[in-house]
């Protein structure tokens, strides 16, 4: 097993959602493990409850303090605590821009409804009032629009007939409970994920011009040039010929350049079985922190080798401009 990703989980209140997410990581095969608990509120019943579990606490009243300099405290704190990602339970303030942005594809929250439906507060009472036959749970992505970042997952409660918006928010929170867990471990576990990375090499390969997608030996093949006359320019290798990496495979310019990337950086590149004697170079990834700008820099380059004149003729005069 892998070692465990280090989650920092911020709370304002009970903290229920945290407690869920410590037990859950206290299973054997959890990817992820609660290094810090952390608030803006030092009476908040989580933090006691997260110390008698041992894990490290840090309180922060925000009063007096600018947004920026708390968040900046809170930030520091949880760099300090070796987390590498943060995860908001009902941590009732807003952040600024600039954190957020940090710490942009690495800040996960849960928010009581079903989003885009009911952003912000009351969440339940809106529900109730619209007559909605389910209220519900969303786990999201953070970015600077409030509750608008992707959503990673969702549960749905049904409404019953006599709800308030108290009884409703006890069910959520059961539904939380076990959402919130599964969808961080999900999340921490996407960069070592054949379907997740897949899907990232898909997505910038297939916006190459006229490019399409065949498969080649039992692989994702990507090709340009049209149905009849295409030309492979990459292909996707999941953990191939006893091979440990989940890799992205392009051509280099031969086989100097190929042995000079893989002695030069033995983490990022490797030659692979049959492909590498042809100049084909594994770029991996299935690390933490893959450049996925220098994976796109590397397709397009895989392209321009492989696609007729009448296309790269194309790309050279738009990169003139
Ligand atoms: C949860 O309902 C969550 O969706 C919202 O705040 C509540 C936190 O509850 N963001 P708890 O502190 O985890 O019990």
């Amino acid at each position: 097993m892998a070692e465990k990703a280090r989650i920092a989980v911020l709370i304002s209140g009970a903290g229920t959602n945290m407690a869920a997410l410590v037990y859950a990581s206290r299973m054997a095969d959890s990817p992820y493990e609660v290094a810090l608990v952390a608030s803006n509120n030092p009476d908040a019943a989580g933090l006691a409850l997260a110390q008698a579990e041992g894990i490290a606490t840090f309180a922060l009243p925000h009063k007096g303090m600018t947004r920026e300099a708390h968040d900046a405290a809170m930030e520091a704190a949880v760099i300090e605590a070796g987390a590498e990602y943060i995860v908001l339970a009902g941590y009732m303030r807003i952040l600024s821009d600039a954190f957020v942005a940090r710490w942009e594809g690495r800040m996960l929250n849960i928010h009581p409804s079903l989003l885009p439906l009911y952003k912000g507060l009351d969440t339940h009472a809106r529900a109730i009032a619209a007559g909605d036959s389910h209220g519900g749970t969303s786990v999201h992505l953070v970015t600077p629009e409030l509750d608008g970042g992707e959503v990673l997952a969702q549960i749905a409660v049904p409404i019953t007939p006599d709800e308030t918006p108290a009884s409703l928010a006890e069910r959520v929170k059961l539904a939380e409970h076990q959402l919130y867990p599964r969808a961080v471990a999900d999340y921490v576990s996407r960069w070592r994920d054949p379907a997740a990375l897949l899907a990232r090499v898909r997505a910038l390969a297939l916006a190459l011009p006229e490019t399409d997608e065949r498969e080649s030996h039992g692989s994702p093949g990507f090709r340009v040039g049209g149905e009849k006359s295409g030309k492979y320019f990459a292909y996707f290798a999941d953990q191939h010929h006893g091979s440990p990496h989940i890799a992205c495979l392009v051509r280099t310019g031969g086989m100097d350049e190929l042995l000079s990337l893989v002695e030069g950086q033995p983490e990022v590149y490797f030659k692979p079985a049959y492909y590498g004697a042809s100049g084909w170079v594994g770029i991996i990834l299935n690390r933490p922190g893959v450049d996925w700008d220098a994976v796109g820099e590397w397709l397009e380059r895989s392209w321009r080798g492989a696609a007729p004149k009448r296309l790269t003729r194309l790309m050279d005069v738009a990169d003139a401009f």
